[in-house]
């Protein structure tokens, strides 16, 4: 039988538009064990090139936190159906209908689970940070180069929704919400915090949310946005910021290996 004292460690992997994320994580608490690594996403982005820095990275935290056989987990920014990546919005056009999970468990040598990346971020918020105990319908939103979405019901993953990609003023709206889009814009974060606003708005008139979490890197200036925010339900920044993802992969991992 399981020991549920020991420590359990899986690998997550975050894969973004910038950065390759990699971190041996202890499952029952949430915390990273040792160092992460970061290295710039390949470019172009192909699958190939990815799955190859990823196959490395992994190799390398599995040796430095003594854990050769944990459990491999990969959050990446497109839908995700039975280990398939179902869209490209800021990577390259190669990962449209690729098979992720069999290229990642054939170049790491064991299975892995595959499963969108603001998907693993909720994951993580929810069990560790903001969302504990919260019920009804929260969303995990993701502020990075694209805008990526979790959504949650009395605490379960509702997977693959997209609200990055809704419709407002005839676009995007992850093009004038995403934090990128203020930068790349030359935004003031009052003028990009009235953009974000709209989409949380558009966001409560189709599903009523109980909560909304704001995560992503831009989660540690939440003071220069959150304040300026008048959407109805409730916003908070993110606890666990730019390593949620991480967690959330090594979690959903964990969660759908054997327990040995
Ligand atoms: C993608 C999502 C992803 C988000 C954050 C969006 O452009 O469509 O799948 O979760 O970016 O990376």
């Amino acid at each position: 039988m399981a020991d549920m004292t020991r420590r359990r460690i899986a690998i997550g992997v975050d894969v973004g538009g910038s950065g390759v994320k990699v971190g041996a994580v202890d499952v029952n608490t949430g915390e990273l064990i040792g160092e992460r690594r970061r290295v710039a996403t390949p470019q172009p982005s192909t699958p190939a090139a990815v799955v190859r820095v990823i196959a490395r990275l992994v190799d390398r935290i599995a040796k430095a936190a003594a854990a050769p056989d944990a459990p491999v987990g990969v959050g990446v920014p497109s839908v995700v159906i039975d280990g398939v990546t179902k869209s490209a919005a800021n990577v390259d056009a190669g990962w449209v209908d690729f098979d992720a999970r069999e290229a990642l468990t054939e170049a790491i040598g064991r299975p892995v689970r595959v499963l969108n990346d603001a998907d693993a971020a909720g994951l993580a918020e929810m069990r560790f940070g903001a969302g504990v105990g919260v019920a009804g319908t929260v969303f995990v939103l993701t502020l990075g180069t694209g805008l990526g979405s979790g959504m949650f019901l009395d605490g379960r993953l509702v997977p693959n929704t997209e609200l990055g990609h809704m419709e407002i003023r005839g676009r995007d709206a992850e093009r004038r919400s995403a934090a990128v889009a203020r930068t790349r814009r030359g935004l003031s974060w009052k003028a990009w915090a009235a953009d974000l606003d709209e989409h949380l708005h558009a966001i409560d008139r189709l599903f009523s949310p109980d909560l909304i979490i704001l995560g992503g890197g831009v989660s540690k200036s939440a003071d220069k946005f959150l304040g300026r925010l008048t959407v109805r339900p409730p916003v908070v920044a993110a606890v666990l910021r730019n390593d949620a993802g991480i967690v959330g992969a090594a979690m959903a991992a964990a969660e759908s290996a054997p327990i040995s």
